[in-house]
């Protein structure tokens, strides 16, 4: 036991973390008037972090490994066995370059761009609807494009039930019971489908251009000079399309944030792309997806007097994080203008991980992910009118991941003239 560190009294924390969600490391962080304290989640000692320094602790990889750090519920819905997520060293950077090499600025442009022509065409659809919901929408349009630019052949048929597919693989990730078993089943018959389609496309019965995820992730070696197996590829290949999926979560709390904030509406009506990205930023911090991250000590060492054991499984809180007065300036407002002053900190603002991408787990999607809800903001605000009906547009901090309830109805919808 870390004598010097405040503890839970309770047995067992599993519960508390199910109730209280993306608070549990910030109400106890405030309670106890430290940024660490140890907790026991599913039968384990855990050390929870909150904070700058804590974050940038987290990202050493001489003290943390991801091996064994991913519980298999989370590997067998939102990562895939062996994934990435999990690898160490040497072995995860070069899979790293992988993921890098596919997401440079051109690539985030070019899925942009099919983003804009997607929620264009969107609006002839809508006109003859009597409502629509946007994070329905947007699981669909996001689907169509991911595949389409990553080479995987999608049909019109097919494609709102493999939106709701990879949609449910994130969904079940904070939870027990039928949401979760629905993740578990979407992955397998996912993993299934994309499979067969790196077969064909080794098997030169599916074409691939060179340059897209498809064909580099099949014809991708490892370190020692071999592909990676079918299987594996498959999970990579789902790790790129599935996250493009879940940016239908940002896009409908920027939604949220466009109709409860009327004034960040209208700087974007009248500003810049600069004013766009802003916006996008505070989204991404303000609202809650991820709650934490996990990881494993390496090798046993001391750190502001707590004992880091080898093997003990450490959480950083990163909802929290983005909600700390000592780090953001009256941090429960809503105020993209304050990533004016944002001096691009690697270990402040990590709603997609900290440290540098190319040599830590952060995500390799953050480019991505931030244009296509430039695209979707600019079309939400410039391009369609439309009314928002009465609806339920809480959302909660204990289900996690978070929503708006309703997922954002909209009516009425024209063509901007
Ligand atoms: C890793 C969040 C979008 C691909 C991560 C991590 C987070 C995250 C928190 C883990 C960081 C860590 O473990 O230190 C998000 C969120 C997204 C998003 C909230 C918005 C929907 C994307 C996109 C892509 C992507 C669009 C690809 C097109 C990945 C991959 C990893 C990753 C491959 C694993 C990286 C590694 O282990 O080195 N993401 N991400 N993500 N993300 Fe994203």
């Amino acid at each position: 036991l870390n004598e010097q560190l405040p503890h839970d009294k309770s047995l067992d924390n599993s519960l508390a973390l199910m109730q209280e969600g993306y608070q549990f490391i910030s109400n106890r962080v405030n309670r106890y008037e430290s940024d660490l304290f140890e907790a026991r989640l599913m039968g384990q000692r855990v050390i929870c972090m909150h904070g700058e320094e804590a974050a940038k602790l987290f990202y050493d990889s001489d003290r943390f490994q991801r091996k064994g750090a991913a519980p298999k519920r989370i590997q067998k819905t939102l990562f895939g066995v062996n994934a990435i997520q999990t690898l160490d060293g040497e072995e995860h950077i070069h899979r790293k370059l992988l993921f890098l090499s596919l997401m440079t600025s051109e690539h985030q442009k070019r899925l942009a761009e099919l983003a804009k022509n997607e929620w264009k065409a969107s609006i002839k659809l809508w006109k003859h609807a009597d409502h629509i919901k946007l994070f329905d929408e947007a699981k669909v349009i996001l689907c169509r494009i991911a595949c389409h630019w990553t080479g995987v052949p999608l049909s019109e048929s097919e494609v709102k039930e493999r939106a709701e597919d990879f949609s449910n693989m994130v969904d079940a990730f904070g939870a027990v019971g039928p949401r979760h078993w629905k993740g578990r089943r979407a992955r397998p018959r996912t993993e299934d489908w994309i499979r067969g389609i790196i077969e064909d496309v080794r098997a030169g019965k599916i074409e691939a251009n060179k340059g897209t995820a498809m064909y580099e992730i099949a014809f991708h070696k490892k370190l020692d000079g071999t592909t990676l197996d079918a299987q594996m590829a498959a999970v990579e290949l789902i790790n790129v399309i599935r996250p493009i999926v879940a940016i239908a979560t940002f896009i409908t709390f920027s939604a949220l944030a466009l109709y409860e904030h009327p004034n960040a509406k209208e700087n974007i009506r009248n500003g810049d792309e600069a004013t766009l990205e802003r916006f996008a930023q505070e989204v991404r911090r303000y609202y809650p997806f991820g709650p934490f991250l996990g990881a494993r000590v390496k090798k046993d060492f001391t750190w502001k007097n707590c004992d880091f054991k080898k093997g003990m499984l450490v959480l950083l809180d990163v909802y929290g994080l983005h909600h700390d007065g000592r780090i953001w300036n009256k941090p429960n407002e809503f105020r993209p203008d304050r990533f004016q002053d944002w001096d691009g900190n690697l270990y402040n603002f990590i709603p997609q991980g900290g440290g540098d991408p190319s040599q830590t787990h952060r995500c390799p999607g953050e480019g991505i992910t931030v244009e296509i809800m430039k695209a979707t903001v600019d079309f939400l605000v410039n391009k369609v009118d439309f009314d928002v009906p009465e609806q339920d547009l809480s959302y909660s901090l204990v289900r996690m991941p978070s929503l708006p309830e309703s997922g954002f109805v909209m009516k009425n919808i024209k063509e901007k003239a």
